[in-house]
């Protein structure tokens, strides 16, 4: 148990990728399944044996504290730092640096869905007598995020953010640990990339910077269609979590929402509270915010409803992301990753978005 390790979330980012979702709540607090994502990674911190937990928050900072408070209902001691201006990865970790007060500290980016076993992140850590060391997991696709090669010893060769031509599937995971003299060293005051700046700046300065790869469940959640489709496995259990508020399924029904008979609610979809979705519709692995309404004969397929939309009779959203209070008017098809901002009114046979036709 990690009682002897305090962990850092990074929670500051803009979450441009998710708008208009993120326009009134940052990326982290986004509802998935039945609570904040944040919920998710929190809990397993703690299942983890971790107690205190130092938030590094900038945009919408407030949101989070409003949420989890003294971390108490979650069995933690939780601590909010507040960027004014954005200071990045490594800027962030280091303006935590005098809240924090163990020896290693676990530090994690805020947007991971990750079912990786931390105490054995942590031993690979003592093990190798490492300053840093890295999650790291294998992607089809490494160009979105930080590619790290490591050697036959598990040492880390090279960090390689965003490249266009990555020498190996092996990724950063976006969960740390470090030597909390290393957080020290990293330069105060001013914007700093842990990944661009921090772990090449180590690497070249001879530091042991270990890797250790696992092949546990692992989404980053900074798109919609990840979003989407991490918290159909957190629904379905195939992503792990101790904060699902409900047992696992094919779907989540939140308290005062009403399915009608004859519905289809399935693939892991979560149903908000006081949502209402008429007869005949079909619903499949997607995300309805509170309130939102799904109409008779309507069809929602790996789709986010914001919080209060509605999705009139006979309509049809497939991977798309109707922003709060939007109305997708009836008959109206929407697909392929469109996006409408909140509380904009698409009228009956208003938008068909078919490209096969
Ligand atoms: N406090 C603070 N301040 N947090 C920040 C800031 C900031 O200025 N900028 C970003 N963050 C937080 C975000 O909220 C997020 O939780 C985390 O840092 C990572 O930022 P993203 O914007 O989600 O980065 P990414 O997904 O493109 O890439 C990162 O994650 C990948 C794995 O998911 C990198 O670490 C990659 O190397 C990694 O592979
Ligand atoms: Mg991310």
């Amino acid at each position: 148990m990690l009682h002897d390790v305090e962990a850092v979330v990074l929670v500051g980012g803009k979450g441009t990728r998710l708008r208009p979702l993120t326009l009134s709540a940052p990326k982290p607090m986004l509802p998935t399944a039945g609570v904040p994502f944040l919920a998710h990674l929190l809990s397993r911190i703690r299942a983890a044996g971790v107690r205190r937990v130092v938030l590094g928050t900038s945009y919408l900072a407030e949101t989070f504290s409003e949420a989890f408070g003294d971390g108490a209902a979650l069995g933690l001691e939780i601590e909010y730092v507040v960027e004014d201006q954005p200071l990045g990865t490594g800027g962030g970790i280091r303006n935590v640096a005098k809240h924090l007060s163990t020896e290693h500290v676990l530090v994690f980016n805020g947007d991971v869905l990750c079912g990786t076993d931390l105490g054995a992140v942590v031993d690979t850590h003592r093990r190798t007598e490492a300053d840093v060391t890295l999650h790291l997991v294998r992607v089809q696709d490494p160009r979105a995020y930080g590619c790290v090669p490591t050697d036959d010893h598990g040492r880390v060769l090279e960090f390689l953010e965003k490249t266009e031509d990555p020498p190996t599937d092996q990724i950063n995971a976006g969960c740390y640990v470090f030597r909390r003299s290393v957080i020290e060293s990293i330069p105060e005051g001013r914007p700093v990339s842990v990944e661009r700046e921090t772990f090449p700046g180590l690497l070249a300065a001879g530091s042991r910077v270990s890797g250790h790869v696992d092949n546990a469940y692992w989404r980053d959640m900074g798109t919609p269609a990840d979003l989407i489709h991490g918290s159909a496995d957190l629904v379905r259990g195939v992503a792990p979590s101790a904060a699902l508020p409900g047992p696992t399924g094919e779907s989540l029904v939140l308290e005062g929402a009403q399915v009608a008979a004859g519905a289809l609610v399935f693939g892991g979809t979560t149903v908000g509270r006081g949502v209402r979705i008429g007869a005949g519709a079909r619903v499949e692995g997607s995300m309805l915010f509170d309130g939102a309404v799904v109409g008779e004969g309507a069809v929602v397929e790996h789709s986010v409803i914001g919080a209060g939309a509605r999705v009139d009779h006979g309509a049809r959203v497939d991977e798309t992301v109707v922003g709060d209070r939007a109305v997708i008017g009836e008959h109206c098809e929407l697909r392929h990753g469109m996006r409408i901002w909140p509380d904009v009114v698409l009228p009956p046979h208003g938008v068909r978005f078919s490209p096969d036709v």
